[in-house]
């Protein structure tokens, strides 16, 4: 074969599988979507690919409205990936840590699994302890949402709508994530929820990142910014306590840059508590509007990552219950700390603490909150 005639094949086969416009030419921001599997019940599932013009890249499947794959350049332009996952539905179904999920309808613990709403006891799924966690046994990170591709820009919308009575919680919830990459490396998530009785509500994101994209190693030395004065302290069971503790001279002060791995293994009941940070910082200023609440940066490759929300609190989970069992993508071994999350959401278990902000909604009401990860490299 000819060698323009090769080239010209292989600028139609670039063409067709990631919709750039042609050899040589920046991508045009844009969405292709594969097959990823089938449900149990045999309900097909989807990949999509979103591409940007910076060199960015998500993978996310309406599987839980997890991200599988964020390719983010690091200093030198190097394309990496930087969160944990797996490389098939199968694995994803079987045992999933919350690796890059939408967690919900209720994101991190409620005590004992109960609240009181308008005057009623509200049961909800015991599936941590005493507790009730991420939304229960199959909580919107284990359900197939149904998906639509933008056709003019980096952008996936994914809808569920949850059932009356769904996991204990009151009423049917229409929620509603949409994820863009834009072409300033921002990855913006916005959440909407609608509800047609009384009910609680708190969605979060629960990728495990690691800015080296070199998982096989914990991501300690990554240094980390909070832009917090306080903190909730937690019970024996991850519940926090109600107080809104200063983080002032404890191992939780990350109002300047401080590697992760510097005070975690500090003699702190907190810190044993959680057997490492996790933890829910109560986060400055918080007005409802978008603004800078965390950064992370890796010092080797220089990537790193700001994080803005308009949520009042920040779970930083650093991974600590990850411990060798499970084998990634790549075939790399994921083991203790090698990914963090940073969950923008409400403060943990607000349906009990009237002091917190609130998590009800109502019919009527609108859910409204935006995240987005904003990557660069130094
Ligand atoms: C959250 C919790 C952690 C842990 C992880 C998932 O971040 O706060 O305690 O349950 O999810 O493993």
């Amino acid at each position: 074969m000819k060698r323009t005639m090769r080239t010209l094949l292989f600028c139609g086969l670039v063409a067709a599988v990631s919709m750039t416009q042609g050899c040589g030419q920046k991508a045009k921001p844009g969405v292709v979507k594969a097959a990823f599997g089938v449900m149990p019940d045999g309900r097909a599932v989807d990949l999509f690919t979103l591409t940007n013009r910076s060199g960015m890249e998500a993978r996310i499947t309406n599987y839980g409205c997890i991200v599988t794959h964020l390719t983010v350049p690091d200093r030198n332009g190097k394309p990496g990936d930087v969160v944990l996952g797996y490389d098939s539905l199968s694995s994803y179904l079987a045992v999933n840590p919350y690796f890059g999920c939408v967690a919900g309808r209720y994101a991190n613990r409620i005590a004992k699994a109960q609240f009181r709403l308008d005057g009623r006891t509200v049961r909800v799924t015991r599936n941590d302890g005493p507790n009730h966690l991420h939304g229960g046994r199959a909580g919107f990170d284990k359900k197939l949402w149904t998906a639509e591709p933008s056709d003019s820009s980096a952008a996936l919308k994914l809808v569920y709508t949850a059932s009356d009575g769904e996991e204990g919680y009151p009423g049917s919830l229409t929620a509603t994530v949409i994820y863009t990459l834009t072409d300033d490396n921002e990855f913006r998530i916005e959440y909407e929820a609608v509800t047609d009785k009384p009910t609680v509500v708190n969605l979060t994101q629960h990728s495990y990142f690691n800015l080296s994209a070199d998982p096989s190693t914990d991501a300690l030395d990554h240094t980390l910014l909070i832009l917090a004065d306080k903190f909730t302290p937690v019970d024996r069971t991850l519940i926090p306590t109600g107080e809104l503790k200063s983080v002032e001279g404890t191992p939780f002060d990350f109002r300047t840059p401080t590697a992760v791995g510097a005070r975690i293994g500090a003699e702190d009941e907190q810190l044993r508590r959680g057997l490492g940070y996790d933890h829910n910082w109560v986060l400055n200023g918080w007005d409802g509007s978008l603004q800078t609440v965390a950064e992370l940066a890796d010092p080797v490759s220089g990537r790193t990552m700001e994080v803005l929300t308009t949520e009042p609190g920040l779970q930083f989970y650093s991974g600590n219950f990850l411990d060798g069992t499970i084998t990634g993508k790549g075939g790399i071994v994921y083991g203790r700390r090698s990914g963090l999350c940073l969950e923008t959401q409400h403060y943990p278990d607000s349906p009990n603490k009237p002091k917190f902000p609130s998590t009800t909604l109502r019919p009527g009401e609108t859910y409204k909150t935006t995240t987005v990860y904003r990557f660069s490299a130094e």
